[in-house]
């Protein structure tokens, strides 16, 4: 199982709950510093919160995103902005795309960094995705995102990501291939899952088809610090078990 995490207290939440792998996902972007997409996640960004959760947890996996602009222009670029997320504490790092992105995934490889990749709604293209929409739907586009997992493997990826696929085509890719899947909108039959963590636990109000949502974050704070306030107004707190003599 995979989530999420862009910061301490909850990546320690996730690592006492035996989540094997955090995904410090340039999602932080679009959860946590206000951006609409993720294309506006910095290198800067992943940088400050890879360290964060890396600081913060011992045993899962830490993954990093490596942000939009990164690693398209090749090889070199790519090997260079993973360093810096393995320097940050990353354990592995993920990249969007299929086979065009083959030759930054080796590079990466061959430098001794683990790389996840990431296929179906990549949120990066979202703009040239026509915006989140379920992808590999007809058998051109199943089939391309086979090539794709393909490729990747070749390449050398530790893991998959597929986002927003049809649950069949998600188990068709993941029986084709020997390295794990991990599905987010993929369907049950996909090695792991991952999701983000805001979601899963119901604090962002986004409540798409695929996130079931696990616990009532967003309620349970909006009540507590409408109770403060009240209890502020009130004088009620601070009480004398609060006070210093
Ligand atoms: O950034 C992210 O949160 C992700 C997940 C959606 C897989 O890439």
């Amino acid at each position: 199982s995979m989530l999420t995490a862009y910061d301490q207290f909850s990546a320690q939440a996730f690592e006492a709950a035996d989540i094997e792998v955090l995904l410090v996902g340039d999602s932080v972007g679009t959860t946590v510093l206000g951006y609409d997409s993720t294309t506006s996640t910095t290198h800067q960004d992943m940088l400050t919160f890879t360290g964060a959760v890396a600081r913060s947890v011992s045993r899962p996996l830490v993954v990093a995103d490596l942000a939009f602009g990164t690693y398209e222009a090749g090889p070199a670029e790519a090997l260079r902005h993973g360093v810096e997320l393995v320097r940050a504490g990353a354990g592995a790092v993920k990249l969007e795309g299929g086979a065009e992105v083959a030759p930054q995934v080796r590079s990466l490889v061959q430098a001794g960094i683990p790389v996840f990749g990431h296929l179906g709604f990549t949120p990066q293209s979202v703009n040239s995705l026509s915006g989140h929409r379920v992808q590999g739907r007809d058998e051109a586009g199943a089939q391309k995102l086979r090539e794709d997992a393909l490729a990747l493997q070749e390449a050398g990826v530790a893991a998959v990501v597929l986002e927003l696929v049809p649950a069949a085509v998600a188990a068709s890719v993941t029986a084709a291939l020997e390295v794990p899947t991990i599905g987010i909108g993929a369907g049950p039959d996909c090695d792991g899952q991952v999701l983000v963590w805001q979601d899963m636990a119901g604090l962002s109000g986004f409540r798409g088809k695929f996130v079931k949502t696990y616990a009532e974050l967003r309620a349970q704070l909006e009540q507590a610090a409408g109770q403060y306030r009240a209890e502020v107004s009130a004088r009620a707190y601070p009480g004398p078990e609060h006070s210093f003599e």
